[in-house]
């Protein structure tokens, strides 16, 4: 049953000019090419809410291809075409892009040599897709520019706030959205619906998760990883198992999210306090540190091949899992110094993973002023100072590693000054 709802309003309320203008124009050469064209997916679903969502995925009934060159002809922009998927990409000049798609066409041939019908293929399109939610269309031809087209519902379930799929088999087709449930569900605040959640665990269970390639999955993680409400998102994740199937050689465990709340927190601090705009500072990583501590090779090796992890991450996580070991045996009274024995320099990542694994309150107090103590720490003398002096080889490095040490625990106000008495008590 088609629903379809004149929602021009809301898109003028809603949309900002400069995008209604473009939706109009997008319409506009789809009829001069005779397609009906429609917006579709995420940007619906989002204006239906009342927020703005400028990825428009544009889906064409007819030739997607031959659309899309037309339109970026005249809207100057440079087309990259997908050529198996019948998509393409347009972008602009700023980087902004509009992703373009074709619902063929199909025409079924009726017996007795009835004429061929045929059918709408925007449904079918919408019906393949992954939640309820997501999948309304608004066509925007000019003789109906703004009018909603609604086969399955969708509309009553985002106003209920349901997260349901719309064919048995949607999690078995496409595993990623058993992950893509719980990023919608902890976004919107909606609940995911009773089969949903039934054919969902299912599917879990059935170890479809590892059928997918590493790369969607990681893709999909990332994007978790980047919500507001991560925690909750982790949480259900582990309850329904999710985690184990990701992540082969451990364990789940409800201490783990604990610990990498208590990280995320603490790189709040770090990125501010220290002043560290560090883009190669990525949450996946951060996750998969905290989360693959301490546990045994194999997992570490499992996830480095599945999610085309960078050669350094295990041996970033031997160096973590060390020197965990060592903040448990070693009885410490924590000067700044201690730190920079154990840890040396490590990378900001692990700097921030390290927190989650401090085992006091004190250590942690210590541990922060440790960190501004080293980022803020400047040696007045280098290596050449030291040479000056008559001293060489591998003693230069060492002078300048122990003054250093000296420094940052605050016994050297001078370094010029201490490396002349240094000099003379040696001779
Ligand atoms: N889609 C799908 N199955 C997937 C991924 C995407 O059916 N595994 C469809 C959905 O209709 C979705 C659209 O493709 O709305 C666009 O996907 P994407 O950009 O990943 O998601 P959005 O819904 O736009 O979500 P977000 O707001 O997070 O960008």
């Amino acid at each position: 049953t088609l629903h379809k709802k004149n929602i021009l309003k809301k898109m003028l309320e809603i949309i900002e000019p400069k995008y209604l203008n473009l939706l109009r124009l997008l319409g506009i050469y789809g009829a001069e090419l005779n397609f009906p064209v429609y917006v579709v997916g995420g940007f619906v679903r989002d204006l239906l809410l009342g927020k703005k969502n400028y990825d428009i995925d544009i889906v064409i009934e007819g030739d997607g291809l031959k659309y899309a060159k037309y339109v970026s002809k005249y809207l100057r922009t440079t087309f990259v075409e997908h050529k198996e998927f019948h998509t393409g990409s347009l972008f602009f000049k700023d980087g902004f892009r509009i992703d373009i798609a074709t619902a063929r066409v199909e025409y079924y041939e009726k017996p007795a040599d009835l004429p061929k019908v045929e059918i709408s293929t925007i449904k079918k399109d919408l019906y393949r897709r992954d939640f309820s939610i997501n999948a309304m269309a608004i066509k925007l031809n000019p003789e109906e520019f703004g009018v909603l087209f609604d086969f399955f519902g969708c509309q009553n379930d985002l106003e209920n706030g349901i997260i349901r799929i719309l064919y048995n088999l949607s999690f078995i087709e496409d595993p990623t959205r058993i992950l893509r449930a719980i990023r919608f569900e902890r976004r919107f605040n909606f609940k995911i619906e009773e089969r949903t959640l039934e054919l969902m665990k299912e599917a879990i269970n059935n170890n479809y998760i590892e059928k997918v390639t590493g790369m969607r999955l990681r893709e999909e993680l990332e994007k978790i990883l980047s919500e507001k409400n991560v925690i909750d998102s982790i949480i259900e994740m582990g309850e329904l198992s999710i985690f184990d199937h990701l992540f082969w050689h451990s364990k789940y465990k409800k201490e783990k999210v604990e610990r990498f709340k208590k990280i995320l927190k603490f790189k709040k601090w770090f990125e501010n306090k220290c002043n560290i705009k560090n883009k190669k500072i990525k949450d996946f990583h951060i996750f998969l540190y905290s989360y693959l501590a301490c546990e045994n090779g194999e997992a570490a090796i499992y996830a480095t091949e599945r999610y085309g992890l960078p050669k350094k991450f295990i041996n970033n996580l031997n160096r973590l899992n060390i020197i965990i070991e060592k903040f448990k045996t070693l009885p410490f009274k924590w000067k700044n110094s201690d730190f920079y024995n154990i840890l040396g320099d490590i990378d900001d990542e692990l700097k921030i993973v390290i927190s989650g694994f401090l085992t006091s309150k004190e250590m942690e107090e210590k541990y922060i002023k440790y960190l501004k103590a080293i980022s803020n720490l400047e040696l007045k003398i280098t290596g050449k100072d030291i040479i000056k002096k008559g001293i060489s080889g591998k003693k230069v490095g060492e002078i300048l590693e122990y003054i250093k040490i000296k420094k940052l625990d605050g016994e050297i106000q001078d370094e010029k000054e201490f490396l002349e008495r240094l000099v003379i008590s040696n001779e």
